[in-house]
């Protein structure tokens, strides 16, 4: 219960500090030097002198150069053209290769916009058709702070499915799994309806399930249905999830539905938004039976699945790649780390405290501007040298994305109440595959009255606020990539 306790109001105080009013720099020079290193080839032209020009958009920093290039054999360095190249350096060539060109750019510069000056090196490559006019999008991999390569989301279901778009041109659903149950009232229970199916889309392949909202009074409402598949499961999806509006009108078995949906098979450049609707009268044959407690209750199906031919609505292009475009996030767990490196301490106790090896444990988590997560429980390892214990860290119930260090040790002075921890942690919310590893070193004062209690002659003390947390910073961080 009291572990119950301080949990609760370790989330109030990480609540709390997250609502502060600092300004999310999600959009600036720096959070998107790490999430969007990358450049556009735009306005590629061949000349009758065996040139190739274009444009490199570095999306992080809306940086534009225009670029000149030979087309002899092998990679072809190209020349910037005009105005200065960059305000730090821009390296790109290019080689042909049958109907293709393959474009290689790796450019160096810095951001200012979050305190210290940080430089970047990101180095990518992409191949297109020649006569290819959308813009090219070159995915690039920092080299420098640190070597990671930015994950992109999967983007909503069947998006890139050969075939997505030409089976969009016809849109219709697979209706199954149908039914509708109609009990009356008996006095004793209320009436209750209920509708159910499952539709998939062919053109992408999307599954989704319907079922009745809820009316203003709490009853299933089949004129509403929510209809879900797999968007709210996974976090990969990116900015755009399929969704699906839909009703069934009990008089006259009618079940209609509009969908809105993703294809960018035929061009990543150009991603289509999608919207077509249907609507079908559903040939149930239904049963209707006397219910023991009073009542009838009329079931309803459909002997196999519908076909529901749709009508397409609207198709509107939606900005190049969008669709796997990583979504501008507040900082996590890696820019926290650089650029404000913080722990959160909480439920700080020290057992056996008048004995001669007094055993503390604390929680700790990492701060983030990410919401709240659960700190993790620190227990006393085995000791080392001067008064410093290895940490025994306590389960993680399994979370995939640690916000705590994966190995440390600590030494605290109880005169004082001086905590030290030196900790190991890594990151890996940028790049999943490659981690960036933290060091650091946190001193800290526990400012708060400790209350001891003796128990089975044992002496327990612990903050008398339960609840009480305190953020100390990180100092001295080193960091390297893996
Ligand atoms: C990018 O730069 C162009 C030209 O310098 C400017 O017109 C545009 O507004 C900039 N876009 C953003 C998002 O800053
Ligand atoms: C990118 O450019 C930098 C600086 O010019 C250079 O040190 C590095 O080797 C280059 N990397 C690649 C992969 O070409
Ligand atoms: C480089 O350009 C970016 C984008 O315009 C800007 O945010 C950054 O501060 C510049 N860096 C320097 C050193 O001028
Ligand atoms: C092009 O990028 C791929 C990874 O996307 C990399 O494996 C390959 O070595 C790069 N090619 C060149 C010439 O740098
Ligand atoms: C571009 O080139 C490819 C390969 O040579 C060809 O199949 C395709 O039809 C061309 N597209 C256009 C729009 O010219
Ligand atoms: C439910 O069944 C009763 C009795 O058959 C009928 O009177 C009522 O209209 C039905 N309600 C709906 C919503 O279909
Ligand atoms: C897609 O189109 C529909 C219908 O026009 C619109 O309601 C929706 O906002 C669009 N979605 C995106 C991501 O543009
Ligand atoms: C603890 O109190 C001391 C003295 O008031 C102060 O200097 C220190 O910053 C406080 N530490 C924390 C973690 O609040």
């Amino acid at each position: 219960m009291a572990a119950r306790l301080v949990l609760f109001a370790a989330s109030a105080a990480v609540l709390v500090s997250a609502q502060a009013p600092t300004p999310d720099p999600s959009a600036g020079c720096t959070s998107k030097s790490f999430s969007i290193p990358s450049w556009f080839i735009r306005d590629v032209t061949y000349s009758m002198t065996g040139d190739v020009s274009f444009q490199v958009w570095n999306r992080a920093i809306n940086y534009t150069a225009s670029m000149t290039c030979q087309t002899n054999e092998g990679w072809n360095a190209c020349s910037a053209k005009g105005g200065p190249t960059t305000n730090g350096t821009l390296e790109a060539s290019v080689q042909l290769s049958g109907d293709s060109a393959t474009y290689l750019v790796n450019q160096t510069w810095t951001c200012n916009d979050r305190g210290k000056p940080m430089t970047f090196t990101a180095v990518g490559n992409s191949t297109a058709l020649q006569n290819y006019t959308s813009p090219i999008l070159v995915k690039g991999s920092l080299t420098s702070p640190v070597a990671i390569t930015p994950a992109y989301p999967e983007g909503p279901t069947g998006h890139d499915t050969p075939g997505c778009t030409a089976r969009s041109e016809k849109p219709s659903w697979i209706l199954s799994h149908i039914s509708y149950t109609n009990r009356t009232g008996n006095g004793i229970s209320a009436p209750f309806v209920n509708f159910n199916l499952i539709l998939t889309n062919p053109a992408n392949g999307y599954e989704a399930s319907c079922m009745p909202g809820t009316s203003y009074d709490y009853s299933a409402d089949p004129s509403h249905l929510v209809c879900a598949g797999n968007e709210f499961q996974s976090s990969r999806i990116g900015r755009y999830a399929v969704s699906t509006q839909g009703s069934y009108d009990p008089d006259t078995s009618t079940f209609s539905m509009q969908q809105t949906w993703f294809c960018d098979d035929t061009d990543p450049a150009k991603p289509l938004n999608i919207t077509a609707s249907g609507s079908i009268a559903l040939p149930f044959k239904c049963t209707t039976a006397e219910l023991e407690a009073g009542g009838t209750e009329t079931v309803c199906v459909t002997g196999s699945d519908i076909t529901l031919e749709g009508k397409l609505g609207t198709v509107v292009t939606l900005p190049p790649y969008s669709i796997e475009e990583p979504i501008p996030a507040r900082d996590g767990c890696t820019l926290s780390s650089i650029f404000n490196p913080r722990w959160l301490f909480s439920s700080f106790r020290v057992d056996d405290a008048d004995s001669s090896s007094p055993a503390v444990s604390f929680e700790i988590i990492l701060q983030t501007e990410r919401g709240f997560q659960y700190p993790i429980p620190i227990y006393q390892g085995a000791a080392l040298e001067s008064g410093w214990y290895e940490c025994d860290i306590g389960a993680d119930g399994g979370n995939g994305l640690p916000l705590w260090p994966y190995q440390c040790s600590f030494k605290y002075t109880p005169a004082s109440k001086e905590l030290v921890l030196k900790a190991d942690w890594a990151c890996q919310d940028v790049d999943p595959n490659h981690p960036v590893q933290f060091s650091g070193l946190s001193t800290t004062t526990i400012n708060t009255t400790l209350a001891c209690e003796t128990i089975d002659g044992k002496s327990q003390c612990a903050t008398t606020d339960t609840g009480y947390s305190w953020v100390a910073p990180i100092s001295d961080v080193t960091w390297k990539s893996t």
